[in-house]
């Protein structure tokens, strides 16, 4: 009988902290033994000229999301999550939208219903808070913490979600006493109202004017906002898809006054900008997402962030509708003004690879860099290390083998999502997850979908990060 069920032999593995030259052997799921020449297996996977790293984590994702009237979310956790399991990931956090007037609880249930037996990758939720009632506050945040739910996410932008500024501080104060988690989309509402209203007026309505209506200002002023409050309660905080140079800025100035700030960018403000809304006709839709792409300044602005640790987290932001659908980017509403495309993009399945190829590739960030943006930090920050995020005795076997000398250009058609487009249709990459393990079972096979839907199971998040990300 063989002591293993699966052994990885003679790839380069690489950890948040280190690279090296060793097998790792896999036993019901979870890593058992790394180390050399190592022999016994059911199953051995040659990995010699390959990187052997941590499955990503996407602690940002919008799956089966509901996203307003007439709108329908691309993905539901079954293409969702294979989508996310074929750019190289075992682990993504979508977002559980609370519905003003039911209990969590029972919003909570009905995710848990969506995805229960649908999903190729393991899932843990975040909870966003729109309605921080007394009761939210007092009994049901606190229980759901304790229970596994553990990150929240609050909104300064958006009519219909944004808090005012005494709603964040009472959620933040809730965050301090249970441990939780919490990240806040920074954009001021009432300054894009009054330019959405100029620009409306003046028969501007094009989806270009959705980036010139969230200019810088908005998201550096709620930036600063956001984490001057959780500078008056004392609590971490997470500032999710910061676009921008002075937002970054925002973030290293509170660090500097000892708080504790965790920025996330994503791949839209590396590879994408603001002309890309200004595409013929309507075709600007696609990429319109909040916070909008910028310049190409603001571009290499993201790249500093990256290289010097301004970002602790690097998610996709994954919120995918289809462009030519009457209920996507091309719904009646969303084609009479910007106002109403529905904002997000995808790229759960290319995030990786365009930081892979972009950073590793071309030499801006080393292995160990991108397995802390990419999953090692998430699994910290969100209460899933030291089972998920690394690779060492005892967490789950889930790992992911990068071919780095794979070279392709990104097209829809490969991909797994349910949209119709990708924002990031032919740029070419090079290095590429082809083999992703979950929980010891090869759910990829050099490029091979083997795994099947209801392999990726929920995983309760614990409280308070174990580790600082740094
Ligand atoms: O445009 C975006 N980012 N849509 C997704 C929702 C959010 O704010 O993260
Ligand atoms: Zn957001
Ligand atoms: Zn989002």
């Amino acid at each position: 009988m063989s002591m293993y069920d699966l052994i990885i032999k003679n790839g380069t593995v690489a950890t948040a902290s280190d690279v090296f030259e060793c097998d790792i052997a896999v036993r019901d799921g979870k890593i058992v033994q790394m180390g050399q020449n190592l022999v016994g297996a059911v199953r051995e996977i040659d990995a010699a000229g390959k990187y052997v790293l941590p499955g990503g984590i996407d602690s940002h994702v919008h799956i089966s999301q509901p996203s307003g009237e007439g709108i329908v979310m691309a993905d539901d956790f079954e293409s969702g999550s294979l989508s996310a399991l074929f750019g190289g990931n075992t682990t993504v956090m979508p977002f559980c939208l609370q519905e003003r007037g039911v209990p969590l609880r029972e919003t909570l249930k009905d995710y848990h219903a969506r995805a229960e037996g649908q999903c190729y990758v393991d899932v843990s939720f975040h909870l966003i808070i729109c309605d921080p009632t007394d009761a939210v506050l007092g009994q049901d945040i606190p229980a759901l913490v304790a229970d596994g739910y553990s990150s929240l996410k609050v909104f300064m932008t958006y009519e219909d979600l944004r808090l005012d500024d005494a709603a964040i501080l009472k959620t933040l104060d809730v965050a301090r006493k249970t441990g939780a988690t919490v990240m806040v989309h920074c954009e001021n509402e009432d300054a894009i109202r009054f330019l959405v209203e100029k620009h409306e007026l003046a028969g501007d309505v094009k989806p270009l004017a959705h980036a010139q209506t969230r200019p810088v200002a908005v998201e550096r002023e709620a930036t600063h906002r956001a984490i001057s409050l959780a500078e008056i309660v004392g609590v971490p905080i997470v500032i999710v898809h910061i676009s921008n140079g002075q937002a970054m800025d925002e973030v290293l100035r509170g660090r500097a006054r000892g708080v504790r700030v965790l920025g996330e960018t994503c791949p839209q403000y590396l590879m994408l900008t603001a002309d890309d809304l200004d595409g013929m006709d309507w075709e600007g839709a696609k990429f319109v997402c909040s916070p909008p792409p910028r310049t190409k300044a603001e571009q290499q602005e993201c790249w500093r962030g990256i290289e010097t640790g301004v970002f602790d987290l690097f998610s996709s932001d994954h919120c995918p509708f289809r462009y030519d659908d009457p209920q996507g980017k091309l719904s009646p509403k969303g084609r009479s003004s910007f106002r109403h495309i529905p904002n997000g993009i995808p790229g759960v399945e290319v995030r990786q690879p365009i930081l892979f190829s972009e950073g590793v590739m071309k030499g801006r960030i080393d292995l160990p860099r991108f397995v802390a943006l990419t999953s090692t930090n998430h699994a910290k920050t969100y209460g899933l290390y030291p089972r998920k995020g690394t690779l060492s005795i005892g967490a789950d076997a889930d790992i992911a083998i990068w071919d780095p000398t794979e070279k392709r250009t990104i097209r829809h058609a490969d991909l797994h999502d349910g949209s119709d487009y990708s924002p990031y249709e032919g740029i070419a990459v090079t290095g590429w997850p082809t083999t992703v393990i979950l929980g010891g079972k090869v759910m990829v096979d050099n490029g091979k979908l083997t795994g099947k839907k209801g392999d990726g199971q929920y995983r309760p998040a614990s409280t308070h990060p174990k580790t600082n990300c740094k």
